[in-house]
Protein backbone atom coordinates (compact mmCIF):
# COMPACT_ATOMS: atom_id res chain seq x y z
CA UNK A 1 0.00 0.00 0.00
CA UNK A 2 0.92 3.29 -1.00
CA UNK A 3 1.76 6.50 1.69
CA UNK A 4 -1.44 7.92 0.05
CA UNK A 5 -3.27 5.36 1.36
CA UNK A 6 -1.85 5.41 4.66
CA UNK A 7 -3.36 8.71 5.30
CA UNK A 8 0.17 10.61 5.03
CA UNK A 9 1.25 13.43 5.41
CA UNK A 10 -0.84 13.46 8.34
CA UNK A 11 -2.95 16.69 8.22
CA UNK A 12 -2.72 18.39 10.69
CA UNK A 13 -5.58 21.31 11.69
CA UNK A 14 -5.32 24.55 10.69
CA UNK A 15 -3.22 26.33 13.96
CA UNK A 16 -4.61 29.74 12.77
CA UNK A 17 -1.01 31.09 12.22
CA UNK A 18 -1.17 30.45 8.45
CA UNK A 19 -3.79 31.70 6.04
CA UNK A 20 -6.76 28.72 5.76
CA UNK A 21 -6.43 29.04 2.39
CA UNK A 22 -3.86 28.94 -0.26
CA UNK A 23 -4.72 30.26 -4.18
CA UNK A 24 -1.61 27.87 -5.96
CA UNK A 25 -1.03 30.49 -9.14
CA UNK A 26 0.75 27.23 -11.96
CA UNK A 27 3.17 28.65 -14.10
CA UNK A 28 4.38 25.25 -15.29
CA UNK A 29 2.66 26.26 -18.72
CA UNK A 30 4.48 29.83 -19.08
CA UNK A 31 7.45 29.42 -16.82
CA UNK A 32 8.24 25.93 -17.31
CA UNK A 33 8.23 25.90 -21.18
CA UNK A 34 9.70 28.86 -22.02
CA UNK A 35 13.42 27.18 -20.85
CA UNK A 36 12.59 24.11 -22.46
CA UNK A 37 15.42 23.55 -25.55
CA UNK A 38 12.82 21.90 -27.55
CA UNK A 39 9.14 23.61 -28.56
CA UNK A 40 6.89 21.28 -27.35
CA UNK A 41 4.24 20.88 -29.52
CA UNK A 42 1.20 22.93 -28.78
CA UNK A 43 -1.17 19.49 -28.74
CA UNK A 44 1.07 18.50 -25.82
CA UNK A 45 0.63 22.18 -24.26
CA UNK A 46 -3.37 22.23 -24.44
CA UNK A 47 -3.10 18.36 -22.62
CA UNK A 48 -1.03 19.59 -20.18
CA UNK A 49 -2.78 22.84 -19.76
CA UNK A 50 -6.27 20.04 -19.20
CA UNK A 51 -4.53 17.49 -17.10
CA UNK A 52 -4.03 20.68 -14.50
CA UNK A 53 -7.43 22.05 -14.72
CA UNK A 54 -8.84 18.32 -13.69
CA UNK A 55 -6.44 18.21 -11.15
CA UNK A 56 -8.43 21.10 -9.35
CA UNK A 57 -5.75 24.28 -10.10
CA UNK A 58 -7.48 27.20 -11.07
CA UNK A 59 -5.22 29.25 -12.10
CA UNK A 60 -3.26 28.32 -14.89
CA UNK A 61 -0.44 30.81 -16.19
CA UNK A 62 -0.81 29.80 -20.05
CA UNK A 63 1.80 31.40 -22.62
CA UNK A 64 3.60 34.54 -23.18
CA UNK A 65 2.62 37.20 -25.84
CA UNK A 66 6.38 38.61 -26.06
CA UNK A 67 8.56 38.73 -28.77
CA UNK A 68 8.48 34.95 -30.71
CA UNK A 69 11.91 35.50 -31.83
CA UNK A 70 13.25 35.88 -27.89
CA UNK A 71 11.05 33.27 -26.75
CA UNK A 72 10.37 30.74 -29.79
CA UNK A 73 9.05 28.19 -27.25
CA UNK A 74 5.81 30.04 -26.43
CA UNK A 75 5.71 31.70 -30.29
CA UNK A 76 2.15 29.48 -30.52
CA UNK A 77 0.63 31.59 -28.54
CA UNK A 78 -2.26 32.69 -30.74
CA UNK A 79 -2.87 28.99 -31.48
CA UNK A 80 -3.07 27.89 -28.19
CA UNK A 81 -5.41 30.29 -26.95
CA UNK A 82 -7.70 29.39 -29.54
CA UNK A 83 -7.60 25.98 -29.17
CA UNK A 84 -7.83 25.96 -25.40
CA UNK A 85 -10.43 24.05 -23.68
CA UNK A 86 -11.50 26.28 -20.64
CA UNK A 87 -13.13 24.65 -17.62
CA UNK A 88 -15.37 26.34 -15.64
CA UNK A 89 -14.01 28.37 -12.64
CA UNK A 90 -10.41 28.15 -14.20
CA UNK A 91 -8.35 31.81 -15.38
CA UNK A 92 -5.88 31.53 -17.67
CA UNK A 93 -3.42 34.69 -17.51
CA UNK A 94 -1.00 35.29 -19.86
CA UNK A 95 2.21 37.70 -20.12
CA UNK A 96 2.66 40.39 -21.85
CA UNK A 97 5.30 42.91 -22.14
CA UNK A 98 4.52 45.26 -24.09
CA UNK A 99 1.67 47.27 -26.47
CA UNK A 100 1.77 44.76 -29.18
CA UNK A 101 2.18 42.02 -27.19
CA UNK A 102 -1.33 43.09 -25.28
CA UNK A 103 -3.16 44.37 -28.68
CA UNK A 104 -2.20 40.16 -29.87
CA UNK A 105 -3.31 38.72 -26.02
CA UNK A 106 -6.55 40.70 -26.39
CA UNK A 107 -7.36 39.63 -30.53
CA UNK A 108 -6.62 36.06 -28.51
CA UNK A 109 -9.55 36.56 -25.94
CA UNK A 110 -7.01 36.63 -22.79
CA UNK A 111 -9.18 37.69 -20.08
CA UNK A 112 -5.99 37.83 -17.48
CA UNK A 113 -2.69 39.27 -18.04
CA UNK A 114 0.69 40.01 -16.22
CA UNK A 115 3.66 42.22 -17.13
CA UNK A 116 7.14 41.67 -16.06
CA UNK A 117 9.46 44.30 -14.58
CA UNK A 118 12.98 43.79 -12.89
CA UNK A 119 14.44 44.87 -9.86
CA UNK A 120 17.62 45.47 -11.30
CA UNK A 121 19.08 47.34 -14.27
CA UNK A 122 21.01 44.59 -15.68
CA UNK A 123 17.81 42.24 -16.01
CA UNK A 124 15.67 45.01 -17.48
CA UNK A 125 18.48 45.29 -20.21
CA UNK A 126 18.98 41.69 -20.68
CA UNK A 127 15.09 40.37 -20.58
CA UNK A 128 13.37 43.73 -21.68
CA UNK A 129 15.77 45.53 -23.62
CA UNK A 130 15.34 48.01 -21.21
CA UNK A 131 16.52 49.61 -18.45
CA UNK A 132 14.78 49.95 -14.82
CA UNK A 133 12.94 53.50 -15.53
CA UNK A 134 12.59 53.16 -19.05
CA UNK A 135 10.43 49.77 -18.69
CA UNK A 136 7.57 51.44 -16.44
CA UNK A 137 7.37 53.96 -20.33
CA UNK A 138 6.23 50.33 -21.65
CA UNK A 139 3.98 49.06 -18.89
CA UNK A 140 1.91 51.85 -17.71
CA UNK A 141 -0.14 52.27 -21.18
CA UNK A 142 -0.26 48.46 -20.89
CA UNK A 143 -1.62 48.10 -17.21
CA UNK A 144 -3.74 51.50 -18.72
CA UNK A 145 -5.31 49.90 -21.85
CA UNK A 146 -5.69 46.29 -19.92
CA UNK A 147 -7.74 47.49 -16.88
CA UNK A 148 -9.53 49.81 -19.04
CA UNK A 149 -10.67 46.27 -20.77
CA UNK A 150 -11.80 45.06 -17.50
CA UNK A 151 -9.00 42.66 -17.17
CA UNK A 152 -7.10 41.98 -13.96
CA UNK A 153 -3.21 43.08 -14.42
CA UNK A 154 -0.78 41.14 -12.20
CA UNK A 155 2.79 42.61 -12.02
CA UNK A 156 6.05 40.43 -11.73
CA UNK A 157 9.21 41.82 -9.83
CA UNK A 158 12.14 39.74 -11.06
CA UNK A 159 15.06 39.43 -9.14
CA UNK A 160 13.92 40.44 -5.81
CA UNK A 161 16.46 38.68 -3.59
CA UNK A 162 19.88 38.85 -5.64
CA UNK A 163 20.69 39.26 -9.30
CA UNK A 164 23.55 36.73 -11.36
CA UNK A 165 25.27 40.19 -12.85
CA UNK A 166 24.53 42.67 -9.58
CA UNK A 167 24.28 40.74 -6.44
CA UNK A 168 22.47 41.37 -3.58
CA UNK A 169 19.59 43.53 -4.35
CA UNK A 170 18.03 46.29 -1.83
CA UNK A 171 14.59 45.59 -0.46
CA UNK A 172 14.04 49.48 -0.97
CA UNK A 173 14.46 48.75 -4.58
CA UNK A 174 12.18 46.21 -4.93
CA UNK A 175 9.87 48.04 -2.90
CA UNK A 176 10.19 51.09 -5.17
CA UNK A 177 9.54 48.85 -8.11
CA UNK A 178 6.49 47.19 -6.97
CA UNK A 179 4.86 50.32 -5.90
CA UNK A 180 5.56 51.62 -8.91
CA UNK A 181 3.78 48.67 -10.37
CA UNK A 182 0.81 49.09 -7.79
CA UNK A 183 0.18 52.79 -8.58
CA UNK A 184 -0.02 52.37 -12.12
CA UNK A 185 -2.89 49.66 -11.80
CA UNK A 186 -1.55 46.15 -11.19
CA UNK A 187 -4.02 44.27 -8.89
CA UNK A 188 -1.69 41.66 -7.47
CA UNK A 189 2.01 42.00 -7.16
CA UNK A 190 4.54 38.52 -7.65
CA UNK A 191 7.82 38.67 -6.09
CA UNK A 192 9.90 36.54 -8.15
CA UNK A 193 13.22 35.23 -6.95
CA UNK A 194 14.38 34.46 -10.58
CA UNK A 195 17.37 32.71 -9.73
CA UNK A 196 16.68 30.65 -5.89
CA UNK A 197 18.82 32.80 -4.08
CA UNK A 198 16.61 33.77 -1.16
CA UNK A 199 16.12 32.41 2.28
CA UNK A 200 13.74 32.62 5.09
CA UNK A 201 15.24 35.04 6.19
CA UNK A 202 14.99 37.58 3.23
CA UNK A 203 11.71 36.98 1.95
CA UNK A 204 10.97 37.77 5.80
CA UNK A 205 12.29 41.37 5.41
CA UNK A 206 11.14 42.03 1.90
CA UNK A 207 7.72 41.09 2.72
CA UNK A 208 7.68 43.13 5.74
CA UNK A 209 9.32 46.00 4.04
CA UNK A 210 6.29 45.82 1.32
CA UNK A 211 3.98 46.12 4.47
CA UNK A 212 5.41 48.99 6.66
CA UNK A 213 5.65 50.84 3.10
CA UNK A 214 1.66 50.69 3.18
CA UNK A 215 1.10 47.97 0.76
CA UNK A 216 -1.37 44.97 2.06
CA UNK A 217 -0.04 41.93 2.39
CA UNK A 218 -3.33 40.25 0.88
CA UNK A 219 -1.77 42.11 -3.22
CA UNK A 220 1.23 39.50 -2.71
CA UNK A 221 2.44 36.51 -4.38
CA UNK A 222 5.69 34.59 -3.78
CA UNK A 223 7.72 33.27 -6.95
CA UNK A 224 9.92 31.02 -5.82
CA UNK A 225 13.04 28.71 -8.18
CA UNK A 226 14.30 26.21 -6.02
CA UNK A 227 17.54 26.46 -7.61
CA UNK A 228 19.11 26.07 -3.99
CA UNK A 229 16.47 24.12 -2.40
CA UNK A 230 15.46 26.77 -0.39
CA UNK A 231 11.55 27.30 -2.44
CA UNK A 232 9.86 25.51 0.54
CA UNK A 233 11.08 27.07 3.64
CA UNK A 234 10.83 30.90 1.95
CA UNK A 235 6.86 29.58 1.28
CA UNK A 236 6.23 28.91 4.91
CA UNK A 237 8.24 32.29 5.68
CA UNK A 238 5.85 33.86 3.07
CA UNK A 239 2.54 32.13 4.48
CA UNK A 240 3.65 32.94 8.04
CA UNK A 241 3.75 36.52 6.95
CA UNK A 242 -0.25 36.19 5.64
CA UNK A 243 0.51 35.65 2.03
CA UNK A 244 -2.11 34.14 0.28
CA UNK A 245 -1.09 33.18 -3.09
CA UNK A 246 1.95 30.60 -4.28
CA UNK A 247 3.62 30.51 -7.50
CA UNK A 248 4.34 27.01 -8.55
CA UNK A 249 5.04 24.58 -11.14
CA UNK A 250 3.40 21.45 -12.10
CA UNK A 251 7.40 18.99 -11.85
CA UNK A 252 9.08 21.82 -11.21
CA UNK A 253 9.70 22.37 -14.52
CA UNK A 254 10.91 26.17 -15.20
CA UNK A 255 13.60 28.80 -15.07
CA UNK A 256 14.26 31.95 -17.62
CA UNK A 257 15.68 31.81 -20.66
CA UNK A 258 17.05 35.35 -19.82
CA UNK A 259 18.62 34.96 -16.56
CA UNK A 260 21.72 33.07 -15.88
CA UNK A 261 21.53 30.45 -12.94
CA UNK A 262 17.33 30.26 -13.18
CA UNK A 263 16.58 26.70 -12.41
CA UNK A 264 12.86 25.10 -12.16
CA UNK A 265 10.31 26.98 -10.14
CA UNK A 266 9.11 25.61 -6.89
CA UNK A 267 7.66 22.51 -7.51
CA UNK A 268 3.90 22.47 -7.23
CA UNK A 269 3.29 19.24 -5.69
CA UNK A 270 5.84 19.35 -3.32
CA UNK A 271 3.79 22.88 -2.38
CA UNK A 272 0.55 20.82 -2.05
CA UNK A 273 2.28 18.31 0.60
CA UNK A 274 3.54 20.85 2.34
CA UNK A 275 -0.04 22.67 2.44
CA UNK A 276 -1.73 19.15 3.26
CA UNK A 277 0.90 18.75 6.35
CA UNK A 278 -0.42 22.45 7.74
CA UNK A 279 -4.04 22.04 6.79
CA UNK A 280 -4.33 24.72 4.69
CA UNK A 281 -6.47 24.79 2.15
CA UNK A 282 -5.45 24.21 -1.91
CA UNK A 283 -8.54 22.40 -3.72
CA UNK A 284 -6.24 20.49 -5.35
CA UNK A 285 -6.02 16.73 -5.97
CA UNK A 286 -1.91 15.62 -5.58
CA UNK A 287 -2.52 12.09 -7.09
CA UNK A 288 -4.00 13.52 -10.20
CA UNK A 289 -1.26 16.12 -10.41
CA UNK A 290 1.22 13.72 -9.94
CA UNK A 291 -0.39 11.76 -12.96
CA UNK A 292 -0.30 14.83 -14.87
CA UNK A 293 3.41 15.79 -14.13
CA UNK A 294 4.42 12.12 -15.11
CA UNK A 295 2.64 12.65 -18.02
CA UNK A 296 4.73 15.85 -18.80
CA UNK A 297 7.89 14.19 -17.73
CA UNK A 298 7.24 11.65 -20.34
CA UNK A 299 6.64 13.71 -22.77
CA UNK A 300 9.79 15.57 -22.55
CA UNK A 301 12.02 12.57 -22.00
CA UNK A 302 13.62 13.25 -18.72
CA UNK A 303 12.02 12.89 -15.21
CA UNK A 304 10.66 15.53 -12.95
CA UNK A 305 12.62 17.03 -10.10
CA UNK A 306 10.16 17.37 -7.96
CA UNK A 307 10.87 15.29 -4.72
CA UNK A 308 7.15 14.42 -4.31
CA UNK A 309 6.51 13.25 -7.74
CA UNK A 310 9.73 10.99 -7.59
CA UNK A 311 8.79 9.40 -4.57
CA UNK A 312 5.52 8.92 -4.90
CA UNK A 313 5.91 7.61 -8.21
CA UNK A 314 8.82 5.16 -7.34
P1 LIG B 1 12.60 44.66 -28.62
O1 LIG B 1 13.40 43.92 -29.61
O2 LIG B 1 13.26 45.80 -27.89
O3 LIG B 1 11.21 45.13 -29.26
O4 LIG B 1 12.11 43.60 -27.57
P2 LIG B 1 10.84 46.47 -30.03
O5 LIG B 1 9.77 47.14 -29.26
O6 LIG B 1 12.09 47.26 -30.36
O7 LIG B 1 10.23 45.89 -31.41
C1 LIG B 1 11.03 45.21 -32.35
C2 LIG B 1 10.12 44.36 -33.26
O8 LIG B 1 9.53 43.35 -32.47
C3 LIG B 1 8.97 45.15 -33.88
O9 LIG B 1 8.70 44.54 -35.15
C4 LIG B 1 7.82 44.84 -32.97
O10 LIG B 1 6.53 44.92 -33.60
C5 LIG B 1 8.10 43.42 -32.58
P3 LIG B 1 9.14 45.28 -36.51
O11 LIG B 1 8.44 46.62 -36.45
O12 LIG B 1 10.62 45.39 -36.40
O13 LIG B 1 8.66 44.33 -37.54
N1 LIG B 1 7.54 43.12 -31.26
C6 LIG B 1 6.73 42.08 -30.98
N2 LIG B 1 6.26 41.08 -31.75
C7 LIG B 1 5.42 40.20 -31.15
N3 LIG B 1 5.06 40.29 -29.84
C8 LIG B 1 5.53 41.25 -29.06
C9 LIG B 1 6.40 42.21 -29.64
N4 LIG B 1 7.02 43.29 -29.13
C10 LIG B 1 7.72 43.83 -30.12
N5 LIG B 1 5.15 41.33 -27.77
C11 LIG B 1 10.55 42.83 -25.91
C12 LIG B 1 11.37 44.00 -26.42
C13 LIG B 1 10.00 43.21 -24.53
C14 LIG B 1 9.43 42.56 -26.88
C15 LIG B 1 11.49 41.59 -25.79
O14 LIG B 1 12.56 41.95 -24.98
C16 LIG B 1 10.81 40.39 -25.23
O15 LIG B 1 9.96 39.78 -25.86
N6 LIG B 1 11.20 39.97 -23.98
C17 LIG B 1 10.56 38.84 -23.32
C18 LIG B 1 11.55 38.05 -22.53
C19 LIG B 1 10.83 36.96 -21.78
O16 LIG B 1 9.77 36.50 -22.16
N7 LIG B 1 11.44 36.50 -20.64
C20 LIG B 1 10.86 35.49 -19.83
C21 LIG B 1 9.67 35.96 -19.03
S1 LIG B 1 10.13 36.83 -17.54
C22 LIG B 1 10.39 35.57 -16.38
O17 LIG B 1 10.45 34.42 -16.72
C23 LIG B 1 10.49 35.94 -14.92
C24 LIG B 1 9.23 35.56 -14.13
O18 LIG B 1 8.99 34.16 -14.19
C25 LIG B 1 9.37 35.99 -12.66
C26 LIG B 1 10.67 35.53 -12.01
O19 LIG B 1 11.00 34.34 -12.05
O20 LIG B 1 11.33 36.42 -11.45
C27 LIG B 1 7.98 36.27 -14.69
MG1 LIG C 1 9.96 32.68 -12.94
Amino acid sequence: MGVRELGLPERFPHDGSLPSRVTIWEVGPRDGLQNEKSVVPVDVKLEFLDRLARAGLTTLEATSFVHPKWVPQLADAEELLARLNPHDGVRYPVLVPNDRGLDRALAAGATHVAVFASATETFAQRNLNSGLDAQFAMFEPVIDRARAAGLDVRGYVSMCFGDPWEGVVAAEQVVSVGKRLLDAGCTQLSLGDTIGVATAASVGRLLDAFVDSGVAVGDLAVHFHDTYGQALANTLAALRKGVTTVDSSAGGLGGCPYAKSATGNLATEDLVWLLDGLGVEHGVDLDALVEASLWMSWQLGRPSPSRVVRALSG
